[in-house]
């Protein structure tokens, strides 16, 4: 059934107080748990209700007297205990199994490590507990178990001591004095080394940051504890927030099913946003690190001190913490290239989700799963929406806004409103037409029309906006969206007059508000060329009727430099989607393109951007029926008439960058790299020796160099691509995340048999259904990542990856429930395609055990 938002009540229990105790061991856990409960007299004395799921429940008492079995109830997902009016200590003592836990959520066991994962509902099985997040009680955590095996024991807080057993055992006591949600709750035990760093907070406290790993690993952590103090201090600079306890721990873990978590004191992260050195982790994994980094660490404000009333307010501590963490990124790099990545993010797969059969409002009003809503939508839109607010109030006006919802909900369990409270009291705007944003579904689309009198001198801009239906939001009203601007005179300079009407709020900026708005210039000798949405500062769909003329002049007056990039790229998607005239729009890029490459004073990073074209799923979301062989096709005949047109240019700056890509892991050196492997792509494709990828890659080097190299050669089959890969494969047999590298290549070969070498690896030693950065290696990089693999016309790819997802169903709900979501844009495909997606999905009902993905293969079929 459903959770709805409008159900909510708060909860008639409070816990201020937890005590837990383990005995840890993989195969058999004990978990004792004390529990302050205190009723609260305004929710009219309910019985005590508590979440606890498949626990073997050893012993139960109240106030210290063993509760007789006809005193409470427990089926294996909740326990009650009737007859409680007053304030009491609940003690249970519970026995899990963290060795046979495949669903990687509770307690459970990766290698020879004991780690959790709560997030939204894993705290219930481990002990008995209110599992929602506005109970918040302060917790005293004592570890036991075999020093040998587990020789440090790591939860929330601050460590209060050690002690020695006796017999082999010891134990460490934490405390973690913060009100705190049991969905941020974290243990983590076993044979852990660390690198370890002291700093003092501008508050003047002092922090020990730790980031532990097993042995083999650690000495690869010391990129991840230098992302830990630049994100703290940056949220003390930009947003005036400091850490809160004595220790902040994180710890890698080979089997994680997300990417991090934000526990309070303890952050469990996936090893692959921790673990790096050049030999092993590209650029973009660097990248990567530093901003999960962040981003976990800045939930300490964005979601811990202030937690969320309800999971129907995810995207309050996700949307704000994705973009803490994106101005974070921007400030310490490139602000244009982020804004780049986030943008080819949100076109590809966000625009994709809002559009398709999972589409959901930023904040939903119902649903089945929670964990299936940690989506694009969720973070990354959410984040945008964040982005439209500071744009709307401007910086000042933002900061203080923050500044307040912090102060006034610290400690509290919020919700959007209050969000929205404080940053209308701070700002003095009002803020309801915004908060459409948050419950409305489906990307909004401007389309706008220019109108020139030459005679009268007057200009008009014709804005209309209109959001698409959405599955169960048929009406949409129009939204809140701040729309930037530029118009370009005859002479290429800007035209500095603002519209006679319209209301322009600031310089360049209108805010749209109705379905229509009509921007009028009078007076203007010649026709301008304007551009939209700086910045992508609000996001939205632009519809433009330019000619690729119009668009290749701009690309090259426009200042902001995203839209330089933006620019290009519409020309591209012109060229391939018959929007433009090809030949024309085709010419207009390459000319640019010549340009850019000629150009050794821009960013060598932006140049790569800029060859890179719009990729598969953004333009297949572009179109309203996708024909998936013809979009392939055209793409690469367009790419490989570009390469043709600069062969000597990619040369060049392919051989002039060689020096500068030397210099480690400078800015510098990563912009010379991103460019060079994108000119090496580009030639490769026109070499059927692929000369130039074998050099680069026999020349081993950076993980950067080594890996875009073998793409090349396996991607467009080179006569050494076996060689290479089984060269490369012993290197790194020992690495998972390596081999995750050269599995990911090989399941996004770009051809229909591909599906083949995925068999054939699914069959191997290499596969490993239980550890999620495997299955998302092979499997999410095939449905994902592989448009002429997945998408066969006789619909192998398809099947190939439903009876995968049968089997991961029963392993790990949370990876298959994510993989069934590969289909979600199903309804788009052209014959055959799109009934043989039909037969898959199909062919699943019935046999899927999860609520998760049979929530998902319900809305993924409904009409
Ligand atoms: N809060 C974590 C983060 O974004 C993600 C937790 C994901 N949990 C889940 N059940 N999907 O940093
Ligand atoms: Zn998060």
């Amino acid at each position: 059934g459903f959770v709805y938002l409008a159900d909510y009540t708060a909860p008639a229990w409070r816990i201020p107080q937890v005590e837990l105790q383990f005995e840890l061991a993989a195969e058999a856990t004990e978990v004792v748990s004390r529990l302050q409960l205190v009723p609260d007299p305004a929710q009219g004395g309910e019985a005590l209700v508590l979440d606890g799921v498949d626990l073997e429940l050893l012993a139960i008492a109240v106030d210290g007297v063993a509760l007789a079995a006809d005193r409470y109830r427990y089926d294996g997902r909740q326990l009650q205990v009737p007859g409680l009016d007053r304030a009491c200590v609940l003690e249970t003592r519970v026995r899990i199994r963290p060795a046979a836990n495949t669903r990687l959520e509770g307690l459970y066991r990766s290698g020879r490590l004991l780690l959790t994962q709560c997030e939204a509902e894993g705290f219930r099985r481990i002990s008995f507990m209110a599992d929602r997040p506005d109970v918040m009680p302060r917790w005293r955590i004592v570890l036991r178990a075999a020093r040998t095996d587990y020789p440090v024991l790591l939860a929330n807080g601050n460590p209060l001591g050690t002690a020695d057993l006796g017999g082999g055992q010891h134990e460490a006591t934490w405390e973690n004095p913060h009100p705190t949600p049991a969905y941020l709750f974290a243990i983590a035990a076993g044979p852990l080394e660390r690198v370890t760093q002291t700093l003092d907070t501008a508050e003047g406290r002092r922090v020990e940051l730790n980031i532990w790993a097993e042995a083999a690993d650690v000495a690869r952590c010391a990129y991840a504890l230098g992302a830990v103090e630049r994100a703290l201090r940056w949220d003390e600079r930009r947003f005036g927030r400091g850490y809160d306890l004595d220790v902040f721990n994180v710890v890698a873990a080979q089997d994680f099913t997300m990417g991090a978590m934000e526990n309070k004191g303890l952050n469990i992260f996936n090893a692959r946003y921790i673990l790096a050195d050049e030999a092993t982790a590209t650029d973009a994994d660097f990248l990567a690190i530093e901003s999960v980094v962040a981003h976990e660490y800045l939930h300490n404000w964005s979601g811990n001190r202030v937690t969320l009333r309800d999971w129907f307010q995810l995207s309050l501590k996700e949307g704000l913490t994705v973009f803490r963490d994106t101005e974070f990124s921007s400030d310490l790099h490139s602000r244009a290239l982020k804004r780049i990545e986030v943008v080819r993010l949100l076109r590809g797969r966000q625009f994709a989700e809002d559009a398709g059969a999972l589409a959901h409002a930023v904040r939903p009003d119902r649903y089945r799963e929670i964990s299936n809503f940690y989506t694009l939508t969720i973070y990354e839109k959410g984040a945008e929406i964040v982005r439209v607010l500071h744009t709307l109030v401007g910086d000042t006006a933002f900061r203080a806004g923050m500044d307040r919802y912090f102060a006034d909900n610290d400690g509290r369990a919020a919700t959007l409103e209050e969000f929205l409270a404080a940053h209308q009291a701070a700002s003095g705007r009002d803020l309801s037409q915004f908060a459409r944003w948050y419950s409305q579904a489906g990307t909004p689309e401007l389309r706008i029309r220019e109108h020139y009198d030459a005679a009268s001198g007057d200009y008009t801009l014709t804005v209309d906006q209109h959001t698409p239906p959405t599955p169960g939001q048929a009406q949409k009203q129009p939204l809140l969206i701040p729309l930037r601007f530029a118009l370009y005179g005859a002479d290429g300079a800007p035209v500095t007059t603002p519209p006679d009407t319209g209301a322009a709020q600031a310089p360049g900026l209108v805010e749209l508000t109705r379905a229509r708005h009509v921007l009028r210039w009078t007076g203007l000798t010649d026709r301008p060329l304007p551009a939209f949405n700086q910045a992508f500062a609000a996001p939205v769909k632009l519809d433009l009727d330019y000619a690729a003329d119009d668009l290749a002049r701009l690309a090259r007056l426009e200042r902001d430099p995203f839209n330089r990039w933006d620019l290009l790229q519409r020309l591209a998607t012109g060229a391939l989607l018959g929007t433009l005239d090809a030949e024309s729009a085709t010419s207009a890029l390459s000319d640019a393109l010549a340009d850019l490459l000629d150009d050794d004073a821009a960013d060598p990073a932006f140049v790569a951007e800029c060859l890179a074209l719009p990729d598969f799923d953004t333009l297949a979301e572009a179109v309203d029926v996708v024909e998936v062989e013809s979009l392939v096709a055209r793409r690469e005949s367009l790419v490989e008439r570009l390469a043709e047109d600069h062969v000597e240019r990619l040369e060049r700056r392919y051989h002039a960058l060689a020096a500068t890509a030397r210099q480690g892991l400078s800015g510098a050196a990563m912009s010379a790299r991103a460019l060079r492997n994108a000119c090496l792509a580009w030639l490769t494709r026109l070499d059927p020796q692929a000369a130039l990828a074998q050099a680069q890659f026999a020349a081993g080097g950076m993980m950067t160099e080594r890996l875009a190299a073998l793409r090349c050669l396996l991607h467009f089959d080179a006569p050494d691509a076996a060689a290479a890969l089984q060269s490369f494969r012993d290197a790194f047999a020992h690495d998972p995340l390596v081999t995750d590298k050269w599995i990911g290549l090989v399941a996004t070969r770009p051809h229909p048999d591909s599906r083949d070498a995925v068999l054939a690896l699914l069959a191997s030693p290499w596969w490993k259904a239980t550890n999620p950065n495997r299955v998302r290696a092979l499997l999410g990089s095939f449905a994902r990542g592989n448009a002429l693999g997945f998408h066969r016309r006789d619909g192998g790819g398809y099947r190939l990856l439903a009876e995968q997802i049968l089997g991961l169903d029963a392993l790990n709900p949370q990876v298959a429930a994510r993989l069934l979501g590969s289909f979600e844009s199903w309804r788009r495909l052209a014959q055959p395609q799109r009934g043989a997606a039909r037969a898959a999905l199909e062919s699943l009902q019935g046999g899927l055990v999860s609520p998760d993905s049979r929530d998902l293969l319900q809305r993924l079929l409904e009409d």
